[in-house]
C-alpha cells in the first residue's frame, strides 16, 4: 500500500536543547521533506508581542492581536514577520523566555495552532515542538519524544549561543533553561510531556547521527 506523503506529519517533541532541531532537519533532508520549527513561531510572536509593546499577557485580546501577524519560512531558513527579517533575533534568551511566558497563555495556543497546521503542509513535514505529537498533530503516525540532561542540554545551548558571539555564561543558561523547562511541563494547557505513543530517546547517551538513524528506521514511507 502507498501512503499519502503529502499530508504525513512526523512529530518529535522535547525540552529546550535536547537536540529536536538539527535532528529533525537531518531527518526532513533525508526523507526529501521539510522541517516545522514551531518553537521559532512561539518565538517570532513573543517578539511580535514585544514590538507592539505587550507586557500585559494576561489582559491582551489575543485574537486581535494575531490577525497582524504574518510570518514565512524561507526555503534557506530565512524567518520572515511583517516583511522583516527576524532570524536571529529570535534566538537571544531573553526572547526564548518571552517565548516560554507567551506560551502558557491558551488564547496564545490556540490561535497560533492553525498557523502551524497550515504551515505543516504539504508534507511530508518533521514538526519539532512541545506538543506536536499530544496536542497540534494528535493523529501523527510518527511520534518521537527526545530527552536529554539539563546538563548537556545548556551545554549544546552554551555552544550555540557563544559561537554566535554571545557573552552568557554556561551557569546562566543552566538556570534560565530550569526555569524553561519547569514553566514549559508544568502549564495547563499543552505540558511539554511525551504521549503514551511515542518513542522516547535519550540524545545524551547517543550521538546525532545514531539518533537520526533510529528515527529514519521507524518511519516506512512508501515515497
Ligand atoms: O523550541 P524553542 O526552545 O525554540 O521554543 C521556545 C518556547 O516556545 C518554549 O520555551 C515553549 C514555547 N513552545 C511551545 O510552547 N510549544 C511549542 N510547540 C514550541 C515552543
Amino acid at each position: 500500500m502507498t501512503t499519502d506523503i503529502s499530508r504525513l506529519v512526523i512529530a518529535i517533541d522535547g525540552p529546550a536543547g535536547s537536540g529536536k532541531s538539527t535532528i529533525a532537519s537531518q531527518v526532513a533532508e533525508k526523507i526529501n521533506g521539510r522541517k516545522l520549527d514551531t518553537g521559532a513561531i512561539y518565538r517570532s510572536f513573543a517578539l511580535y508581542a514585544a514590538s507592539l509593546g505587550i507586557t500585559d499577557y494576561e489582559n491582551t485580546d489575543w485574537n486581535d492581536v494575531v490577525k497582524g501577524f504574518h510570518l514565512e519560512f524561507k526555503t534557506g531558513g530565512e524567518i520572515i514577520l511583517n516583511g522583516r527579517s527576524i532570524t536571529d533575533e529570535i534566538r537571544t534568551p531573553d526572547n526564548a523566555s518571552a517565548a516560554s511566558r507567551i506560551a502558557v497563555i491558551p488564547q496564545v495556543r490556540a490561535a497560533l495552532m492553525d498557523i502551524q497546521r497550515t504551515l505543516a503542509l504539504p508534507g511530508p513535514t518533521v514538526c519539532e515542538g512541545r506538543d506536536m505529537g499530544s496536542v497540534v498533530f494528535p493523529d501523527a503516525p510518527w511520534k518521537f519524544f527526545l530527552t536529554a540532561t539539563p546538563e548537556v542540554r545548556a551545554r549544546r545551548r552554551f555552544l550555540e549561543l557563544s559561537e554566535k558571539g554571545s557573552s552568557v555564561t554556561y551557569e546562566e543558561v543552566l538556570e534560565q533553561q530550569i526555569e524553561r523547562d519547569k514553566r514549559d511541563s508544568e502549564r495547563d494547557v499543552a505540558p511539554l510531556k511525551p504521549t503514551s505513543d511515542a518513542e522516547i530517546i535519550d540524545s545524551s547517551i547517543m550521538s546525532i547521527p545514531a539518533v537520526v538513524s533510529l528515527i529514519l528506521s521507524k518511519l516506512k514511507i512508501n515515497n
